[in-house]
């Protein structure tokens, strides 16, 4: 049995970001795509598996499928995984690690499962060689997927061998900084034209510009990492420095601002120090200040705010916050595009604007509502007549 194909290719993405996965993949040249529950599938190359890796800005992993069968019990899930030709991609002298997911299934606890699946590749690789792979939890060649859904059970090479919203950029955090996938995802699910400038001006740890930097610049989200299918026995490295080499010299230098702001001295030592990419730090204003006491730099731009939670304050204490954001933007902001990220639906409501848009995103376990507010020109007795509360 072949056990690398590439005829099928799952990428694995948050809630809310897969139809713009799909737009992603079909801008890559992918086919046959289907749209899944936080995933997409489509129909694979090789070619196509190197380029997912490195461009895809809202995947968090790329699969390969190798076998699908039904399980019933422990003895069962051990001898079909261990039926699996491992030896034609795992030898004694590389890592692997196994990542595993159950969704109601005769199992209980995925840890569990995961150890069942090692000692299975281990016989089999024991049996074969004498010798046995090591696992590496840290750091692995190999990186396997498992997963279990009722009685269904998926084998899968993971060609990425880590979540790939690891970009290696982020040094330092503050408190709840945005996953990078889904600060991508919001970037582009606002169909930004790249020309506009961009403010992020409740930034935190600036994951937010450092994404739309990275857009903007057509610099690949994953530009220096090293990839599991690197260690894969027909890994290509022609086609892959290829791919590589046309990336960066599409790498451009954005011929547009980006205001980055935020009330906390912290947030903006800590954007600063996320801010590592040389030319990102030559465009990029990173200035420490109040939201309401911003003011435009030009006629139009697009701004993304993403607001504390504010689940330490009342409810009426933050809608009296989202009610000053929405007059500042009334106010201050006409000609702009707004987004805002906001994990309390009852206060989002009072920014007293009507939504173009509204998209439902999960940020971690918190289910937000992403809203569009396009502010017009205008008397303010024209925004009201087209506002509501
Ligand atoms: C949820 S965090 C933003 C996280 C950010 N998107 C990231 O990825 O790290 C909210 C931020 O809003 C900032 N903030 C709160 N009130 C503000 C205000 N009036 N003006 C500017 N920033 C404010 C906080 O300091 C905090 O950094």
């Amino acid at each position: 049995m072949k056990i690398i194909d590439y005829n099928e290719i799952i990428v694995k993405t948050f809630s809310g970001l897969e139809d713009i996965l799909a737009k992603e993949l079909n801008n890559l040249g992918a086919k046959d795509i289907q749209i899944l529950n936080r995933a997409v599938k489509f129909k694979g190359t090789k070619e196509l598996v190197y380029l997912s890796n490195l461009h895809l800005r809202t995947a968090l992993r790329v699969l390969l499928p190798i076998n699908q069968f039904d399980v019933y019990n422990e003895k069962d899930l051990y001898n079909k995984i261990k039926k699996i030709e491992w030896e034609s991609i795992l030898s004694p002298e590389l890592t692997f690690a196994i990542d595993s997911s159950i969704n109601s299934s005769p199992f209980n606890h995925s840890n569990y499962v995961a150890l069942k699946a090692k000692d299975a590749i281990v016989d089999r690789l024991r049996d074969k060689y004498g010798k046995r792979p090591n696992i590496d939890t840290e750091n692995p060649d190999i990186v396997i997927n498992i997963h279990i859904f009722k009685n269904e059970c998926t084998v899968s090479l993971d060609s990425s061998g880590f979540s790939l919203h690891k970009r290696g950029l982020r040094q330092a955090q503050i408190d709840a900084p945005l996953n990078e996938v889904l600060a991508a995802g919001m970037i582009l699910l606002t169909d930004w034209d790249k020309k506009s400038d961009f403010y992020d001006l409740m930034c935190g740890s600036g994951t937010l510009t450092s994404e739309a930097f990275l857009i903007a610049s057509n610099t690949p989200p994953n530009l220096n990492s090293k990839f599991s299918f690197m260690k894969w026995i027909d890994f290509d490295s022609l086609l892959w420095e290829n791919i590589k080499n046309k990336a960066l010299e599409n790498i451009l230098s954005p011929d547009i601002r980006f205001f980055t702001s935020d009330i906390s001295q912290k947030a903006i030592a800590v954007t600063k120090l996320n801010m590592r990419v040389a030319e990102m730090r030559k465009k990029v204003k990173i200035i420490q200040k109040d939201f309401f006491d911003t003011m435009p730099q030009g006629n139009t731009g697009l701004i993304i705010l993403n607001p504390p939670y504010g689940k330490r304050l009342q409810l009426d204490e933050n809608i009296e916050f989202y009610k000053k954001i929405g007059n500042k933007l009334k106010f201050d902001y006409s000609g702009f595009t707004c987004w805002v990220l906001s994990g309390n639906p009852e206060a989002i409501k009072y920014i007293g604007l009507k939504p173009k848009k509204k998209i439902n995103l999960l940020n971690g376990k918190i289910e937000c509502k992403y809203n569009k507010f396009d502010m017009y020109y205008g008397s303010i007795k024209d925004i009201k007549s087209k506002t509501e509360n």
